[in-house]
This record gives C-alpha cells, structure tokens and sequence, in this order.
C-alpha cells in the first residue's frame, strides 16, 4: 500500500539518454519504476525523498548541470509504524504528514539548475515564480491537466522559461525531442553553442 503519483519517470530517463547521446557522463537518480536503466548511464536507485535528496547531494558535487524533472513527494508520514496497522483498530485513520526537503531549491553548488513545474492552473505565472524562488536557470513548465501530455504520457507540451525571462513554447512532442530541446538551451547556457 502506497501513497504516490502517477509519474512515469519517462521524462528524466529521455532526458538521460539525450545527454548521455551528447557525450555527458549521466548520472541518473530514480525512484522505482518500470522503465529499463538506459545503457551507459550511473543509475541510482532512491526509495524516498531524503534518499533522493542525498543522491542529489553526492551527484552535484561534480556536475555541470542538475535537470530535476522527478515529481518529488513534497509530503510524507509524520510517524513510521513499525508494526502492521490493523483494520480493526478504528474506523477511520489519519494520516499525519510532515513537509520533505526542496531538494532543487536547497541543493548547494554551481552548476546550471533547471526544474520542471507541474501545474493544474496560472502555468506561466507559477513557473516564473518557482523560477525565482529556487533560483533556477530555466525552468520547464508543464500543464498536468492535459491528458494527452504530462505525467504518465509518452508525449509533452512544455514552456521552456529562461532566467533572463524569455519564454519557448514547444508543440506536443515525444519526451526525446523535449529533452533535445531543453538541452540545446543547456548548451547556450554553458556556452557549447
Ligand atoms: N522538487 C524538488 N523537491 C521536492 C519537490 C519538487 O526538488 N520536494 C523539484 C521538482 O523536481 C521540480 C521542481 O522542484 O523540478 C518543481 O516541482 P513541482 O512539483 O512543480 O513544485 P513544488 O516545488 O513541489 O511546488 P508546488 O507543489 O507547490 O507546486
């Protein structure tokens, strides 16, 4: 029993093969899923968001670029039962949950950082603010309302939002060529274009 969302983890493997197609060295930190690990890739397999949020730590120290496209818990269980919680206990249960790290917003270093927004309402407008907050240098906006994009889908319909402000508007395309996309602007960002 879990509670989760319906993410794939489509998007930040895409991601990790484009990269890895450039000539990065990849370095892929996952939650489980269903996808196979992509080949010449370092894959790091995380369980919660404090393991991500190590991972993340540990990855940085040597990177040029963090891309954080997970779709992080930003809550989890106030308390761990050590023991099965047994039906008969009460009728109803509620849940206590306590906030996680930002990983992406309180990961020290320099390097480039690029975040993805998933939002239900004000898609601009909340990207731009995540933009700033977390001091990003682009962010991707992605509306989650869609059905035929977004978490779970094999497609995308992404705004790309630089720190400078300008804002691309990508039609729907399959996850591969968003991440060719994002990353033909990491590279004018780092100066390889
Ligand atoms: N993110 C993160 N750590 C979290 C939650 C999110 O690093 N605990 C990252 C995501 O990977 C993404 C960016 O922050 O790159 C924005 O995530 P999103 O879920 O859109 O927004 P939140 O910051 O969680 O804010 P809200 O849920 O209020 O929209």
């Amino acid at each position: 029993r879990c509670l989760t969302n319906r993410s794939s983890g489509k998007m930040g493997y895409a991601l990790a093969e484009a990269a890895r197609d450039r000539g990065a060295r990849v370095v892929l930190v996952s939650a489980p899923g269903t996808l196979p690990k992509p080949v010449g890739v370092d894959m790091v397999n995380v369980g919660t968001a404090q393991e991500m949020y190590d991972a993340v730590k540990k990855a940085v120290a040597k990177a040029d670029v963090l891309i954080m496209a997970a779709a992080v818990a930003d809550y989890r269980p106030k308390k761990v039962s050590k023991s099965k919680i047994k039906r008969e206990r009460a009728s109803s249960l509620m849940l206590e949950l306590e906030k996680t790290a930002d990983i992406l917003g309180e990961v020290k270093g320099k390097f480039l950082r690029v975040g993805f927004a998933a939002e239900t309402e004000n898609l601009l407008a909340n990207a731009k603010g995540k933009l700033a907050k977390k001091r990003l240098d682009l962010i991707v906006a992605n509306d989650i309302t869609a059905k035929d994009s977004g978490i779970g889908a094999d497609k995308n319909r992404v705004v790309i939002i630089d720190r400078k402000g300008k804002v691309e508007k990508l039609p729907l395309l399959p996850k591969r060529e968003v991440s060719d996309r994002i990353l033909d602007k990491i590279a004018q960002f780092l100066g390889k274009k």
